[in-house]
């Protein structure tokens, strides 16, 4: 089903699915030691999608499930999980050496790195997502007795609303800097909302704040080939069509964008990515949805 303006979802559904499908992601990887995150698989299987389940708990092989020779599938979906990861990782631990004490993760799905990362003493983790995906993972990451390992403050919200002053309300404080993530998200934003939260963030970012964003590379990927690559997950029971979630078209590319506002940004391509992990790179043609995707690191300079 198409977007909508004010569409909402639950982790089962529409965009929300892809959060639960990631985390099946970290799951597997986590299975293949390339990363650690034991929260993926529990709250994998707390949503109930048994596809999803069953990629999470090694019971579905990439045979089972991807289309020979399609340059996405499940395996490739848990590749760039393993490597994103790693480097998103690195990212938040190099602020907390940098002596950042506030993180910002947009759209943090069942993202557990609020569990999971040894922040230094006297963080603050915002997660911001829909109302729903919030309310889920808080429950189901209680039930399974897990502490965070920072001071957590959730603000569930839509970030097409105005998320900047309930992340203010949240207690975030504009005269420190703080680190952001936004991975996994701007692809689900359409053009113009993406530049507005780019330019969200610059103004709530004090010098010296630092962001990683994940950039898809739309231009040029069709919707259908993405859901073509998705063809034998309908067949094991999973109907998502992932082609249909996003917004595809041109977009300002985000490290320019940024570097226009007093960001000094970095691209890092996910095929490099992949290669430092081991892992098969992407494959490049006009219908390879991520072969262009990079992840940007920025430091902000703030004039005067
Ligand atoms: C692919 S998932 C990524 C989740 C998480 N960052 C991760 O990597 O595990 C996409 C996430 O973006 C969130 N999202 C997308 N558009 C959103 C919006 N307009 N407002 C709030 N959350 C949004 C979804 O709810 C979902 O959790």
């Amino acid at each position: 089903m198409a977007r909508t303006d004010n569409d909402t979802w639950d982790l089962a559904t529409s965009v929300g699915a892809t959060a639960t499908m990631v985390a099946a992601g970290r799951a597997r990887a986590t299975r293949d030691a390339l990363i650690d995150d034991p929260f993926a698989e529990p709250l994998v299987r707390a949503v109930g999608v048994d596809f999803m389940t069953r990629w999470a708990a090694g019971e579905l092989s990439s045979a089972d499930v991807d289309v020979p020779g399609a340059p996405w599938g499940m395996q490739r979906m848990t590749d760039m999980m393993a490597a994103r990861t790693r480097y998103i990782d690195a990212f938040f631990a190099a602020a907390g050496e940098a002596g950042i004490r506030q993180v910002v993760i947009l759209a943090s799905g069942l993202d557990a790195r609020a569990y999971r990362l040894p922040w230094p003493a006297g963080t603050t983790v915002f997660e911001v997502d829909q109302p729903e995906v919030i309310a889920f993972k808080q429950a189901t990451i209680a039930e399974l007795g897990a502490t965070p390992t920072a001071d957590l403050r959730a603000v569930p919200i839509d970030l097409r609303h105005d998320w900047p002053a309930a992340l203010r309300q949240a207690g975030f404080d504009t005269g420190r800097p703080a680190a952001w993530a936004a991975e996994g998200l701007l692809g689900f934003l359409p053009a113009e909302a993406q530049d507005r939260l780019l330019d969200q963030v610059t103004e709530l970012s004090a010098d010296g704040s630092r962001l990683v964003a994940e950039v898809f590379w739309n231009t040029g990927v069709s919707g259908d080939a993405l859901n073509a690559a998705s063809g034998k997950w309908r067949e094991n029971g999973l109907d998502i069509a992932l082609g249909d979630l996003g917004f595809p078209g041109e977009r300002n590319d985000v490290a320019t964008y940024l570097a226009d506002r007093g960001w000094r940004p970095a691209r890092t391509p996910l095929n490099q990515l992949l290669a430092d992990t081991g892992l098969p790179l992407q494959p490049e043609g006009p219908d390879a949805p991520f072969a262009r995707n990079y992840y940007c690191a920025a430091v902000l300079h703030k004039a005067g």
